[in-house]
């Protein structure tokens, strides 16, 4: 891949990515502009990633070497990318090697935007990333807003992190057409039912699994909510997060989006019940007794319930944690509350379900034969499990 580098100060962070990018096994070429070189150095480069940094267009190396550049990467991405190098981009100048490369590539290209923030918001800076979106397709990606450069201030104008142009490179790579611009809802992890404004009745649900199937569903390419409860681990990067707490609260942002979606996965431990009566007070030992009754009443069902509302056409996947009669049980809930496929988990052994980066699944399908898969981790189910609906978006096109 190339990486081209231009004349900001977030130039000292592109050796972070240059070295994460190499690490993950990439031959990453990196290319830096006049102005790159003026913050930081091409040894620091070739320091990390083991390759001459290019400079040079009129090198002796060949004069042809744009042409190769472009030609061998699979993706190119431009971080970080200054107010001028966009302009030019834009405008198709190729007066040094990385706006030349630009011309000769057909991959993928990410520009990764920083710069003070009123440069950012200047009316040319803004069409001249329009036309790089919308005309050329390049994916923007950034700015982040935070704390500018020295005595500039905060804004909209700060390099992605690292690590974050890094799953932008990787979702670029792995963009897969079943789901590319696909829009996909997720529930996951558990919900809260207070009983008092300080206490609740929950589960252990820690939302990893309905993260990790959000994470790869984003890194394929599609346009991904999840609508989480309260989870015990980070929320991935490139989805959007939609935070609720109960499961009247997800039923009503599932509701106000499963009309608009090719793919839904109900990944989420919801409550069934909640108490019927929480109190507005926080309640006090003394008061309630030694035998404290709470009376409960039944949550929606939200996957059933949101049926009607899905678009025709849009596949539906759910998850089931059962403790006998595994595949009976799933394929009764693939009619009850309309889903194309049932990840069945067996809720008595020690590797699958809550709490663990394991499961032991069963996929049964509302067409064909119950798959039983072996134990994996939650990243390699949730491909797996991807894997099986792109068929099946496919179809749904
Ligand atoms: O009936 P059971 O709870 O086993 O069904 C599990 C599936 O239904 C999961 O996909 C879960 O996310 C979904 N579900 C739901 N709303 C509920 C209960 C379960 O969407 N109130």
């Amino acid at each position: 891949m190339v990486l081209g580098v231009t004349g900001g100060i977030a130039a000292y962070k592109s050796v972070q990515v240059a070295r994460d990018l190499t690490r993950l096994g990439a031959e990453v070429d990196v290319v830096m502009t006049a102005g790159a070189g003026r913050f930081v150095r091409p040894l620091s480069f070739e320091g990390v990633t083991g390759r001459p940094a290019l400079t040079d267009l009129f090198s002796a190396d060949g004069a042809a070497q744009h042409i190769r550049l472009g030609y061998d990467a699979d993706v190119v991405c431009v971080a970080p990318t200054t107010a001028d190098f966009i302009a030019r981009a834009a405008q198709g100048r190729a007066n040094d090697l990385l706006s030349t490369t630009l011309l000769a590539t057909r991959a993928p290209v990410l520009i990764s935007p920083a710069m003070n923030d009123r440069m950012f918001a200047h009316p040319q800076t803004q069409r001249n990333l329009k036309h790089l979106h919308e005309a050329l397709g390049y994916a923007i990606v950034g700015p982040a807003s935070g704390p500018l450069a020295f005595g500039e201030g905060e804004g909209p104008g700060r390099m992605l992190e690292p690590g974050y142009i890094v799953q932008e490179i990787g979702r670029a790579l792995g963009a897969d057409p079943a789901f590319t611009g696909r829009k996909v809802l997720i529930t996951a992890g558990p919900t809260r039912e207070p009983l008092d404004p300080v206490r609740y009745l929950g589960n252990r649900s820690s939302g990893r699994m309905g993260f990790a199937l959000a994470e790869a569903a984003w890194l394929r390419g599609a346009d991904v909510c999840v609508v989480a409860g309260p989870v015990a681990v980070p929320a991935p990067y490139g989805p959007e997060i939609v935070s609720v707490e109960t499961a009247l609260e997800m039923h009503a942002a599932v509701g106000e989006r499963v009309g608009e979606t090719d793919l839904n996965i109900f990944a989420a431990a919801v409550a069934d019940f909640r108490p019927t009566d929480p109190s507005e007070d926080k309640l006090k030992r003394a008061e309630v007794g030694p035998e404290f009754q709470i009376g409960l009443t039944a949550n929606p069902d939200i996957a059933a319930e949101t049926k009607s509302l899905r678009r025709g056409g849009a596949v539906t996947v759910g998850f089931a944690l059962e403790t006998s009669d595994l595949v009976e049980n799933a394929q009764r809930k693939l009619d009850d509350k309309g889903f194309d496929l049932i990840v069945a988990n067996d809720a008595t052994d020690p590797l699958a379900g809550f709490d663990v980066d394991t499961n032991v699944a069963t996929l049964v399908w509302r067409e064909g034969e119950p798959e039983a898969l072996p134990t994996m981790t939650k990243h390699e189910l949730a491909e797996r499990i991807l894997q099986g609906v792109a068929a099946l978006l496919g179809e749904g096109e």
